[in-house]
């Protein structure tokens, strides 16, 4: 079992690259109100429990090699640990978030002040037009990035990050209120080979059909990976950190070569988010080569 994996070709593909998070520690975490289906408002939080998961999450990535910054959190905005929707980091462009619900719209300004901060005039932090949830929608790839709508970021966004970026934007639906946002239903497992692993069922069939034509080798995720989450993880191209719970993913995920972490989240998941919306990711600057063009 263990030989028939490593002798598969993939397997020696997979190389880790160095990572640069922005996290922000659940303090202020709560459920008061729901604006997606996992969130019921009145059940018990453990706050303490969700920092610890929270905590273990950092450290993992830390361990591993990768640099976490953090985002001081806002009393009064329990939705805060989820830093993957705050801004859009791609090819030395900051796209803040706009947020679709006015519960979140105060975290937008405490992630353009970050980045703003962190650029110190050497560059800009972009104010959307369009409402867009930042990562929670936007799918970075070598080139292309996914993006969803049908729930929270709005198709004016996609069109918003293309001219902004100079990439091209491939518009995915969304319609499964439970999968109501794209890293909850897709994650990028190789941003360098563009290799993905998604759930169909949280797709339109038009969107299906982009994405089996576009991806022939994604690693399908089954009903029950998606639902506790497991799709909302976080690679650095060999470890992939995911919610526990979805043996199914972590089978596939270790064949395909990669190393799957499980991760304890439960508590995250009461606000509908796993590892992935804990995690904004700050890509560098794509170098150029002298001849101007972006190397492949
Ligand atoms: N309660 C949050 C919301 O509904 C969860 C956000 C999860 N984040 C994510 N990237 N999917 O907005």
């Amino acid at each position: 079992m263990t030989s028939s994996v490593l002798t598969r070709p993939e397997a020696a593909l997979r190389r880790a690259s160095p990572r640069h998070y922005l996290m922000c520690p659940p303090t202020s975490f709560d459920v008061l109100y729901a604006i997606n289906p996992w969130m019921h408002p009145g059940a018990p939080v453990d706050r303490g429990r969700a920092l610890a998961q929270w905590s273990a999450l950092v450290e993992a990535y830390r361990a591993a090699g990768h640099r976490v910054d953090l985002l001081d959190p806002v009393e009064g905005l329990p939705d805060m640990v989820f830093a993957a929707n705050g801004a859009t980091v791609v090819d030395g462009h900051v796209l803040q978030a706009r947020f679709a619900t006015p519960q979140r719209a105060a975290e937008a300004a405490s992630h353009g002040a970050w980045h703003a901060a962190r650029l110190g005039g050497s560059g800009v932090v972009t104010a959307p037009v369009a409402v867009n949830e930042a990562e929670g929608d936007f799918a970075v790839l070598s080139d292309r990035v996914l993006a969803g709508h049908g729930f929270r970021t709005s198709p004016d966004a996609h069109a918003e990050l293309a001219r902004l970026t100079g990439r091209e934007v491939v518009s995915l639906e969304l319609v499964s209120p439970v999968y109501y946002h794209l890293d909850v239903a897709l994650t990028v497992l190789d941003d360098r080979a563009d290799h993905i692993a998604y759930h169909p069922a949280a797709f339109s069939p038009a969107s299906r059909q982009r994405l089996a034509a576009l991806f022939p080798d994604a690693v399908l995720a089954t009903a029950a990976d998606a639902a506790c989450l497991g799709l909302n993880a976080v690679s650095d191209g060999l470890h992939v950190w995911l919610p526990a719970g979805a043996p199914h993913l972590v089978g596939a995920l270790a064949a395909a070569g990669y190393r799957p972490v499980e991760v304890d989240v439960s508590e995250l998941l009461l606000g509908g988010g796993g590892v992935k919306c804990c995690t904004q990711e700050i890509r560098p600057t794509r170098p150029t080569t002298p001849s101007g063009g972006t190397p492949r």
